[in-house]
């Protein structure tokens, strides 16, 4: 689709009326009121971010996807692994100069604060595998925008290989020297905002996306409702369960996710300086989406039963057990959106069992009381780390050219 039928596109979903601040339809009425001044840059124009893009990878990738350049663009890029690597020769010109300036690690960027994130991941990462696994990964298919785009794009018909990807990112942007020169994170970051550049030119023409809203997708305040589903809610349930932070690790771990957030093409003025403002945007932005949908039904239980088949194929008590794991890290309103079933022997085990293990890990109480549940825990988590990590290496996060067939 060219650029004047995106903006017809717009016009017909009432986004440029909400973007003129025109009051017509109820839904191009502004509800943003989160101030640009708790923002990295400080200040902003206060543009609703539902109607905000990115406007430079857009135009760009619509072009490469008319062209049919994608799939030499793609293998040309899987040659391209390392921060501190030279782009590969043949890119395109214009792709080639929007990937150079991509790539620039934001001026705010603290370098200090990078190198002493790797403390926190080192000290947290069971929780982190399990709330980003079983907390977010299960929330986004809570989120309507998010769960269509996933299951009307095309990984939507493979969620092994698009999993794969998403862990790719995740683990890259989580290593000891993510953003160093022999990192991988800026390769990953820069991939995944030309592969999200491009399914806003895909999914709209998809025959399923009308019935959907019919809106372009993965706009920047859809951007930033995922985006809280991860740090903003790791930070709450590590502060819920009152595992020990230090101030230090508490600013390196935002500032990573600050630097994720630019990287993936989030404007710096949506992105939150501090909990505070990360909290209040959250409330603003994320819990009032959270839905049922057809597709997030489909892809929760799909996840589930990958995360199963992973950790203990076979074994119905090990989706039991997710099941309860999910249920309590995201409640029981959205848990019944997406069809978690109840488990009555596992929820109770875990409701009780969950925080007592917690305060076990962070030497509160002794194993002596640790709760039955704690090896079984333990085991699963190690088991989802060697599944998840394990999964990530071989793969290349590649630009889609259609989107779920049929
Ligand atoms: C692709 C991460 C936000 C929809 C990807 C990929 C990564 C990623 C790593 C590449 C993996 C792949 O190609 O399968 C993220 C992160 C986000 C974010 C870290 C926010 C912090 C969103 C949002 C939406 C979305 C808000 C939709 C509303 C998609 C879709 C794909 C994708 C549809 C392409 C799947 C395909 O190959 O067809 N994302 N994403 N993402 N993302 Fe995101």
């Amino acid at each position: 689709m060219d650029e004047l039928s995106r903006r017809k596109m717009l016009m017909i979903t009432g986004g440029a009326l909400g973007a003129l601040g025109m009051t017509t339809p109820a839904q191009a009425q502004s509800h943003w009121t989160w101030p640009a001044s708790g923002s990295v840059a400080g200040a902003g124009a206060g543009a609703d971010p539902r109607w905000v893009w990115d406007e430079e990878a857009d135009p760009l990738l619509a072009s490469i996807l008319d062209r049919g350049d994608v799939p030499r663009v793609n293998t040309l890029l899987r040659t391209w692994t390392r921060n501190d690597q030279p782009l590969p020769a043949g890119l395109p010109e214009d792709l080639r100069a929007f990937m150079e300036r991509a790539r620039q690690l934001p001026a705010w960027a603290d370098r200090a604060k990078l190198d002493r994130v790797g403390d926190f991941i080192k000290a947290k990462g069971t929780y982190l595998i399990l709330v980003y696994g079983l907390g977010g990964g299960m929330m986004s298919t809570a989120i309507p925008a998010e769960a269509r785009a996933v299951y009307h794009s095309k990984g939507g018909a493979d969620m092994k290989d698009r999993i794969a990807k998403t862990t790719k990112f995740g683990v890259d942007a989580h290593a000891l020297n993510a953003y160093q020169p022999d990192g991988d994170a800026i390769v990953s970051s820069v991939k995944t905002r030309l592969v999200h550049a491009a399914v806003r030119h895909l999914l709209p023409q998809s025959p399923h996306w009308p019935h959907t809203g019919g809106q372009i997708p993965i706009s920047q305040n859809d951007m930033l409702v995922t985006w809280h589903t991860l740090p903003t809610l790791v930070m709450r349930k590590l502060t819920d369960w009152r595992v020990r932070v230090s101030a230090a690790e508490s600013a390196a771990y935002l500032h990573l996710w600050q630097v994720n957030a630019h990287m993936l093409g989030i404007r710096d003025e949506y992105v939150p300086a501090t909990w505070e403002a990360a909290y209040a945007q959250s409330a603003q932005v994320l819990d009032p989406v959270l839905a049922p949908t057809p597709e997030g039904i489909s892809l929760a239980d799909t996840l589930l039963d990958m995360a199963s088949e992973a950790t203990g194929p076979g074994q119905p008590v090990t989706r039991a057990l997710l099941n309860s794991l999910t249920r309590y890290l995201l409640g029981d309103r959205v848990s019944d959106w997406i069809e978690i079933p109840r488990e009555p022997v596992w929820d109770p085990l875990v409701h009780n069992g969950l925080p007592l293990w917690v305060r076990v890990r962070e030497g509160f109480i002794t194993w002596p009381l640790a709760p039955p549940i704690s090896w079984t825990l333990d085991e699963l988590i190690r088991k989802l780390m060697l599944f998840y990590l394990g999964e990530a290496k071989p793969i290349s996060i590649e630009i889609p050219d259609t989107n779920r067939p049929g």
